[in-house]
């Protein structure tokens, strides 16, 4: 079967795209596919909140040639972790197309691009290297504007006939229904994108707690509301 490659961005920072992009893995590798986080972001967060060594070569080393050993959460989910060698002048002055040539030898169901905030070459090498994209709002007018302007940068590479996602959904991010800017939200984006679909990832204590307590979230509490909400994405991903 071919392999799903999701790219996890928001341009916005803090708005939960580690905690989908682990959370999501998770959620796969019960399913039984052999999955790979690929973390995208100098602060290296996907193999802290998953339990593994952050510090270890990761993406980076992968990006500039070496061979790094991904590094098992827990059965059939694994972590190239991030670091500060991915603000490096060499990977800066990569081409975008980069990362999807690195990747193309690995043997994974599934691979998920946890790409960082703002930093727009690392973003672009995830949004190039995956064939879908899950682009993460919460309700914050910036996160919105984030959201908007990946969307905008799919879209034009769709346009141009460039390599990169082809399906993309907005995630939306830690939604608490009972606060009034998160009950607009979901009216607000499809008004703005009617032909987006929208997945929703409620606000759920046990996500925040599985990344402070470093376990994956299937491991931590397999019955939260968030194992149910990334259930729903990854119909989506498998099933459009
Ligand atoms: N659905 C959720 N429910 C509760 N807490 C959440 C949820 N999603 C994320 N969080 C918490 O919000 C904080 C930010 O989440 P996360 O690190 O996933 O965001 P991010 O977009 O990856 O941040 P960064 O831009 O720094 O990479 C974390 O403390 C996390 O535990
Ligand atoms: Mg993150």
């Amino acid at each position: 079967m071919a392999q799903t490659r999701i790219a996890v961005a928001a341009r916005k920072g803090g708005v939960g795209k580690t905690s989908i992009a682990c959370g999501l893995g998770s959620v796969l590798s019960s399913q039984g596919k052999h999955v790979l986080v690929v973390d995208l972001d100098p602060q290296s967060n996907a193999a802290y909140v998953l339990g593994t060594n952050p510090t270890a070569p990761g993406t980076a080393d992968l990006l500039s040639g070496g061979n790094p050993a991904p590094l098992e959460a827990s059965p059939g989910l694994y972590v190239l972790p991030g670091g500060p060698d991915l603000a490096g002048h060499n990977i800066q002055s990569l081409d975008p197309e980069d990362l999807a040539d690195a990747v193309a030898p690995l043997d994974y169901d599934t691979l998920i691009f946890d790409c960082p905030p703002g930093v727009e070459y690392l973003e672009r090498l995830g949004l190039v290297a995956a064939n879908i994209a899950l682009v993460c709002t919460d309700a914050h007018p910036l996160a919105v504007m984030g959201a908007g302007r990946v969307i905008n940068e799919l879209k034009l590479r769709q346009q141009k006939g460039r390599r990169g996602a082809k399906r993309w959904a907005l995630a939306l991010s830690r939604i608490d229904l009972r606060r009034s800017m998160d009950q607009s939200l979901n009216q607000q984006l499809a008004a703005a994108y009617p032909l987006i679909s929208r997945l929703i990832v409620h606000q759920d204590s046990a996500i925040a707690w599985a990344g402070a307590e470093r376990v994956p979230l299937l491991k931590y509490d397999p019955n939260c509301k968030g194992v149910r909400d990334l259930q729903a994405i990854a119909d989506w991903v498998s099933n459009g």
